[in-house]
């Protein structure tokens, strides 16, 4: 994939899938210019044959079970920048998806539309909640759908057009804030 959002949006389905009630995503950037990506959820999880088929689909022969490809993807697009992905799970908790990637690496991907990837993220999945924070030396910023439950009442549904719009909006403010060079000199143009 090319943006890393896609990549989170990929991710992120296999969370609903799993029937979260809540997805957490955490965009940390640090100083030494490594982006760690956290996708915690509190679905179904895994039990640990599954959770050690997924980290790896091509030691599965082509009789089991279908393993999918999103999760040997994103390790790749992590590890080809020096990275590395994390699985954690546990059947009846949950599951942590924890990437590292170093951003001025020349194969490091663009982030891409993180404010379009969260809005289609909210508005496809209009029961489970969402809670993304992305934090950079820059400055920082944080979208939680259960305070947009609350300002919205119970007749605005998230997946309703103008939400999306809100959504998108409000989130590219945020990034074009923490990317504005007049703001932030030290660090140019960010990512
Ligand atoms: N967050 C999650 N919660 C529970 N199971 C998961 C989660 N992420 C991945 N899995 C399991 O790992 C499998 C492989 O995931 P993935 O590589 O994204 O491929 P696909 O989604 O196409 O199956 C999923 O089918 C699912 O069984
Ligand atoms: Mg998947």
């Amino acid at each position: 994939m090319k943006e890393l959002s896609l990549h989170l949006l990929d991710i992120v389905k296999n969370s609903t899938a799993a029937g979260a009630a809540l997805v957490e995503v955490f965009l940390t950037e640090a100083e030494d210019r490594t982006l760690t990506i956290v996708i915690a959820d509190n679905g179904a999880g895994m039990s640990p044959e599954t959770l050690s088929s997924v980290s790896d689909p091509f030691t599965t022969s082509r009789t089991t079970r279908k393993v999918g490809l999103g999760i040997p993807l994103y390790r790749m697009a992590a590890e080809q920048t020096g990275g590395s992905v994390k699985l954690e799970s546990a059947l009846g908790v949950g599951t942590t998806v924890t990437a590292v990637f170093h951003l001025d690496h020349l194969d490091c991907a663009p982030l891409g539309d993180l404010p379009g990837a969260a809005a289609t993220i909210i508005q496809g999945n209009p029961r489970t909640d969402f809670r993304f924070t992305r934090a950079t030396p820059r400055g920082s910023y944080c979208l939680d759908t259960r305070e947009m439950r609350a300002l919205l009442g119970p007749d605005v549904p998230l997946d309703a057009p103008e939400v999306f719009a809100w959504v998108t909006g409000y989130l590219q403010e945020q990034e074009d804030a923490l990317n504005d060079p007049t703001q932030f000199p030290a660090y140019g143009a960010g990512i």
